[in-house]
């Protein structure tokens, strides 16, 4: 039988960026659909059959009776941030792959169907949109607007899923995906230092954080970098660095809060050139959804005056929001007794981060599992996960499965 870091070393070498350091596998470039065949084979060498759905969610069923309604669900996804880790999605497809194969040794009879699922665009990366597979799937995102979204090329997201062969005519709310997720758990790589400090390997997720992303552009004069006196200039860059800086204050001052601006984007970008517009995306979290609210309330305001001051405009846009998920309670029970057998006094952890878990609790009841990152670090090349705690990872899921099957 594969462990886990077995079955993650087959691709390896999928998707690696040389100029970021670690791997860049935006949604349908050819690395994410290079795993996405990968997955299917990996999924069909086990005997179970694949399919894709409207969405581009790819599942993999254990069809243990004649219906899928109701269906036990595990997986993540496979596409990363742009210079991502090794772990963060593709930790909870193999172990859920390898989850399989312990449940079948063990000679565990379901009493259910098991579908191992991989969201498309968990990250966001290439399209803007976080958990943009599993939001279409429960129909909080309109297709219409989906379709035309485009990534930093100008292609749309209709022509990159068209594609991956998917028929974007279909994408949006899916009845026959909901009627079928009977309860979702997610493995997933912890992103911070919780099993570090509690040196153990695995816990169960208890609340993920509430999060947005919004666009601000700030638009000003272009012009030319040498002719151009200082006093004479309406510079967006000037803007947008304070606007980077009263995001981090106006965080700095609330319990909790986070607020990052990690891509900025002056357009047209030259060195000799005085920026005529700069778009740049703040991610803003906080556990209390209100909260999040006034923080960007505030970070906006402070854009606006920045940009009066220095004779520049700025545009807010909501490019997507996600309240804080309390996982659900009985599902996080069922969870500490199964671990008991192999984890017992395995800790509950909450996370800053997002994943499809998180939105799938809208329509069925979802937990999740995390796996010890000796690093503490995530969304970065140093993301790591230790081969004996992987392997305990895919235990504790085979476990959780077997309790729930
Ligand atoms: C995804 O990992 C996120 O938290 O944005
Ligand atoms: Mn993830
Ligand atoms: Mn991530």
């Amino acid at each position: 039988m594969q462990t886990v870091s077995s079955v993650l070393d087959s691709i390896s070498d999928v998707g690696r960026d040389a100029s970021r350091g670690g791997y860049s596998r935006g949604v349908y470039t050819g690395a994410e659909s290079s795993l996405r065949e990968w997955f299917s084979a990996e999924a069909a060498a086990r005997g179970l059959s694949v399919e894709t759905d409207r969405n581009g969610i790819l599942w993999a069923w254990w069809d243990a009776t004649d219906s899928r309604d109701g269906a036990l669900v595990t997986g993540s996804h496979l596409d990363s941030v742009p210079g991502g880790g090794a772990y963060d999605g593709p930790l909870g497809v193999a172990s859920a792959l390898v989850a399989v194969d312990l449940l079948r040794e063990r000679g565990v009879q379901p009493n259910r169907s098991l579908a191992v699922a991989v969201f498309p665009e968990e990250e966001g990366s290439r399209f803007g949109v976080s958990c943009l597979g599993s939001r279409l799937l429960t129909g909080t995102l309109d297709p219409d607007q989906v379709r035309s979204l485009k990534d930093t090329d100008g292609i749309t997201f209709a022509d990159a899923a068209r594609s991956a062969g998917i028929d974007v005519s279909h994408l949006g709310r899916d009845e026959d995906a909901i009627r079928r997720i009977g309860d979702f758990v997610e493995l997933h790589v912890e992103q911070g230092r919780g099993l570090i400090d509690l040196d153990a390997p695995v816990a169960i997720g208890s609340t993920m954080l509430g999060h947005g992303r919004w666009r601000l552009s700030i638009t000003g004069q272009g012009n030319h970098a040498g002719t151009t006196l200082m006093a004479d200039r309406a510079d967006p860059m000037i803007a947008a660095a304070q606007v980077v800086l009263a995001a981090r204050t106006v965080a700095a001052e609330q319990d909790g809060a986070r607020a990052t601006v990690g891509r900025l984007q002056p357009v047209p970008g030259g060195t000799n050139v005085i920026a005529s517009r700069v778009d740049l995306w703040l991610d803003v979290r906080h556990e209390e959804d209100a909260v999040t609210a006034s923080l960007i309330e505030k970070i906006h305001g402070r854009a606006q005056k920045i940009c009066a001051f220095e004779d520049c405009r700025a545009t807010l846009t909501e490019e997507s929001r996600s309240g804080t998920v309390h996982f659900d309670g009985a599902l996080q029970r069922t969870l500490g007794n199964a671990l008991k057998r192999s984890f017992p006094g395995a800790p509950t952890l909450p996370t800053g981060a997002g994943h499809d878990a998180g939105i799938l609790g809208t329509i069925a009841p979802t937990a999740m599992l995390f796996v010890r990152n000796p690093t503490g670090i995530s969304h970065s090349p140093e993301e790591f996960v230790e081969r004996d705690d992987a392997d305990a990872g895919a235990t504790a899921l085979a476990d959780v499965l077997e309790d729930l099957l």
